[in-house]
C-alpha cells in the first residue's frame, strides 16, 4: 500500500513531537513525506499537484499538532482546493473511491480531558467528525486516528515509544504486514461507494 504522508506545522523549528514522529519514519519504502507548510509557504496550493499526488496513492494520512481541535490552518486550505466537485465527490467525482484517510496528531491535552465531563468534553474522533465525513462523502475508509496525548509534557523515553509504535504502524500499512480494514473507526460507517483495491 503506497501511503501519503500530507505533514502540517507552521513552526516545526520549535517542534518537539512531530519532530520525533517525522524522523521516526524515515526511510520507509512506498510512503512519501510531503510538508505542506515548506512546499506552500504562501498557502497557493498547486490542485493538480496535490491531485497527481493523491491519485499515486492508496492511504492518505493528515499528520499535524492538533490546534484548536481541529487542524492547522493549511490543511483546511489543502481540502477547499484539492477535494474538488466532480474531482472528489459529486457527479463523476470518484476519484479517491476505495482509498483510506486517517489522522496523526499530536495534542497537547491528556486522554482523560476529552470525554463528557472533562476539560475539552468531547473525545478526540468526536472533534475529528470532518474529516470522517469528509472521507465518507469521498468514498474512503477513514481509520482510526493515531493521538499522542500530553505531547509536551510526557517524558522522552514515553515520547520515543510513541514514535517506534508510530513506525510500526506506518510501515506495517505499507508492507500489507497490518489490514488497514482492522483499523476502521469505530465512529464510521464505509461509505456504499467504498471497495477496497485489496478486497476487489
Ligand atoms: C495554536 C495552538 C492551538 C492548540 N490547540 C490545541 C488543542 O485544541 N488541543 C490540544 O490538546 N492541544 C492544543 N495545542 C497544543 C499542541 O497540539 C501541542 O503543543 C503540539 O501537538 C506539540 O507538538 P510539537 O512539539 O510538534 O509542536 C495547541 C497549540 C497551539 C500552538
Amino acid at each position: 500500500m503506497k501511503i501519503l504522508i500530507l505533514f502540517a506545522h507552521p513552526r516545526f523549528s520549535a517542534s518537539i513531537a512531530q519532530r520525533k514522529f517525522m524522523s521516526a519514519i524515515q526511510g520507509i519504502a512506498d510512503l512519501t513525506m510531503h510538508d505542506l507548510y515548506a512546499t506552500y509557504p504562501d498557502m497557493m496550493i498547486d490542485r493538480e499537484r496535490e491531485q497527481a499526488l493523491l491519485l499515486e496513492h492508496d492511504l492518505i494520512i493528515f499528520q499535524h499538532p492538533f490546534y484548536w481541535y481541529s487542524s492547522p490552518a493549511i490543511i483546511k486550505e489543502w481540502q477547499d482546493i484539492v477535494l474538488d466537485y466532480g474531482w472528489a465527490y459529486g457527479p463523476g467525482g470518484n476519484k479517491l473511491h476505495g482509498k483510506f484517510m486517517m489522522s496523526a496528531i499530536s495534542a497537547g491535552g491528556a486522554h482523560d480531558a476529552y470525554r463528557p465531563g472533562g476539560r475539552n468534553r468531547y473525545s478526540v474522533e468526536e472533534l475529528l467528525a470532518p474529516f470522517n465525513q469528509t472521507a465518507y462523502l469521498c468514498g474512503m475508509a477513514w481509520l482510526t486516528p493515531f493521538v499522542t496525548h500530553e505531547s509536551r509534557r510526557i517524558s522522552a523515553t514515553e515520547l520515543e515509544s510513541q514514535a517506534m509504535q508510530w513506525r510500526e504502524l506506518i510501515e506495517g500499512l505499507a508492507t500489507g504486514k497490518l489490514d488497514p480494514l482492522a483499523r476502521i473507526a469505530q465512529t464510521y460507517d464505509l461509505p456504499a461507494t467504498f471497495k477496497s483495491p485489496q478486497k476487489a
